[in-house]
């Protein structure tokens, strides 16, 4: 007998999202709530990490979602993993491919795949800081507020199109361990926001300028937040 479908039924209308994670997944679970909640929506058809032992797997297989633990230590080169990794994606047939906490460069046959259907949050306000330890470094310049950044993925690092960013007050006595706390509570805001609008059809790319409601949002995209 073949087994149960453990993915969450798909209602019409409602978007499919394949998420991908890499560790403890606070992210994925504000964007669970999110759509169990109706905010979203979407229904998470999978979740896929690069590391089998990531946290945020559990939750998800808790809440009924399908999940894939895909190692990238067993593929010989950057281009094999994620090749399979887009084929594993593409059989679940998602309508946008959401990075919450995936910590992989992505090649750019990947990236070009699913351009314009594939976000990913940044703890920065974007175009500052890119790549690791953002907040030490947004301490370590005396920054007087941080911030995070939801994206579309782009060939260029963490530069894609900005659709929102949330900003957090730094403070007296701050460390990177207390700033990236938090920056999470606001990112748990942030994401399912932009999720809400994207998946409602308000969010749109066009030729690399980002749209809400039809209307071109600055570089920064919509700050959600004021600091
Ligand atoms: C978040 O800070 C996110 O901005 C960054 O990685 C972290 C993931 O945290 N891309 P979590 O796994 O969602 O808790």
């Amino acid at each position: 007998m073949s087994q149960p479908e453990k993915s969450v039924k798909q209602t019409p209308g409602k978007k499919r999202l394949v998420i991908l994670i890499s560790g403890t997944g606070s992210n994925l679970n504000a964007i669970i709530d999110g759509t169990a909640d109706g905010r979203i929506n979407a229904g998470i058809v999978a979740v896929i990490s690069n590391r089998p032992d990531a946290a945020g797997l559990e939750r998800a297989t808790k809440a009924g979602i399908k999940t894939l633990g895909l190692d990238h230590k067993s593929f010989a080169s950057r281009e094999a993993f994620d090749e399979e990794l887009q084929a594993r994606i593409e059989e679940f047939r998602p309508d946008f491919v959401i990075l919450a906490g995936f910590m992989r460069i992505l090649t750019a046959p990947f990236v070009r795949h699913f351009q314009g259907r594939m976000l990913n949050i940044h703890p920065s306000l974007l175009p500052l800081y890119t790549g690791l330890n953002t907040h030490a470094r947004a301490l370590e310049a005396g920054d007087t507020r941080h911030g995070a950044t939801v994206h579309f993925v782009t060939e260029d690092l963490d530069g894609g199109p900005a659709i929102a960013q949330a900003l957090i007050p730094v403070l007296p006595g701050d460390t990177p361990e207390k700033l990236a706390g938090r920056l999470l509570i606001q990112e748990h805001i942030l994401y399912p926001q932009v999720l809400h609008w994207l998946c409602d059809g308000k969010v749109t790319l066009e030729d690399s300028r980002v749209l809400l409601n039809g209307e071109a949002l600055p570089e920064c995209g919509v700050r959600i937040n004021a600091v």
